[in-house]
């Protein structure tokens, strides 16, 4: 039997990923290509809905790429693309948006929280219905599974009524998405305020890790990481979220137990476990930079690999977007 379909995608709006994003989301999207076929895509669709630097976009799209094939996504396995190169993406998302309710759309948190930071009279409309374009990226493959986190529960949520009310509007067309849940995700907090989620738009560089950033500075934040009161290493986050975000990270990177690291830690001090993590961090950092550099230093190797993908893309996508159309009387 053909093994299920896989899909998901992640914005370039920064330099680097961030240890958050890699051991929350792309690590699993690495592990799904034993099992599923896997569709992947940097969305820089979605990272111009809030004001951009062209020049910068089209450099952290090409970083972003590099750094999913440094990770181990396999080209061969998988298809990574990036979603402007398949111009079907918007044109399903226009379709969806004719089947969506304006207060349905209204209703989406991560946009009323976003646009009450913009200010409701400078957000962009792109950015309120964004979650009608996240549909059609879905969609478009026939995912039947999507790895999500807490924040994209909604959207996840949008995109199954739309394909079930497509469906029942126009004719079976659309596979309903199931949300993909990830056994033992981690959660990685910043390391400056340990019960905030480490993340690109935290205030303080010192609190994130990125994968793209030398070792040694990645070192120093390690070692002026947030810890907790008391001496003692032990895996508790509700009273030691520090030291648990910690441990969390060394366990996801070095593949051992948090019961084995706490044991191994047992009547040592916090100083111990920065010094030992930050010699973690850096190996394996290093071979994952190499490999990116390896990329971006061959430019021409990494355009045609995107075209590779996007054409394998465009072969599943205009499939879908012809019955769509049909259905819909075009
Ligand atoms: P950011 O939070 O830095 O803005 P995104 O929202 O672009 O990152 O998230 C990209 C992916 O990385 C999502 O799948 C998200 O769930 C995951 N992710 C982001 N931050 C973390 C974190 N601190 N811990 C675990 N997963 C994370
Ligand atoms: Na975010």
């Amino acid at each position: 039997p053909a093994r299920p379909r896989v899909f998901s995608g992640i914005q370039p709006t920064a330099d680097s990923f961030h240890l958050g994003n890699y051991l929350g989301a792309v690590r699993h999207w690495v592990a799904l290509q034993e099992t599923h076929d896997a569709f992947y895509c940097v969305v820089d669709l979605h990272a111009i809905t809030a004001g951009h630097d062209p020049a910068l976009l089209r450099q952290r799209t090409r970083v972003a790429a590099a750094q999913l094939f440094a990770v181990g996504l396999d080209p061969d396995r998988s298809t990574l693309f990036v979603q402007s190169q398949v111009p079907e993406h918007p044109q399903l998302a226009w379709v969806l948006g004719c089947i969506t309710g304006f207060g349905e759309a209204s209703r989406m948190t991560q946009f009323k929280d976003k646009s009450q930071k913009h200010g409701n009279d400078r957000s962009s409309v792109g950015l309120f219905t964004y979650p009608i374009l996240q549909a059609a990226d879905i969609l478009l493959y026939q995912a039947n599974a999507v790895p999500v986190g807490e924040d994209q529960r909604q959207h996840l949520e949008l995109s199954r009524d739309l394909a079930q009310r497509f469906n029942s509007l126009f004719g079976q067309t659309f596979t309903i998405p199931a949300p993909h849940i990830v056994k033992d995700t981690a959660k990685i907090t910043d390391l400056q305020d340990p019960t905030a989620k480490m993340s690109k738009s935290s205030s303080s560089p010192a609190g994130i890790i990125d994968l793209l950033e030398d070792p040694a500075r990645s070192a120093k934040k390690i070692k002026s990481a947030v810890t907790d009161t008391g001496r003692e290493i032990v895996f508790d986050t509700e009273t030691k979220p520090g030291v648990s975000n910690l441990l969390t990270i060394h366990s996801a990177l070095s593949g051992r137990s948090i019961d084995e690291l706490v044991a191994a830690f047992a009547g040592r001090g916090y100083g111990d476990l920065k010094k030992e993590l930050a010699e973690v961090v850096t190996d394996f950092v290093r071979p994952i930079q190499e490999r990116t550099r390896g990329y971006l230093d061959d430019p021409a190797q990494l355009d045609k690999l995107l075209a590779s993908g996007a054409e394998k893309a465009r072969a599943v996508a205009a499939t879908t977007l012809r019955s769509a159309y049909e259905r819909v009387g075009f």
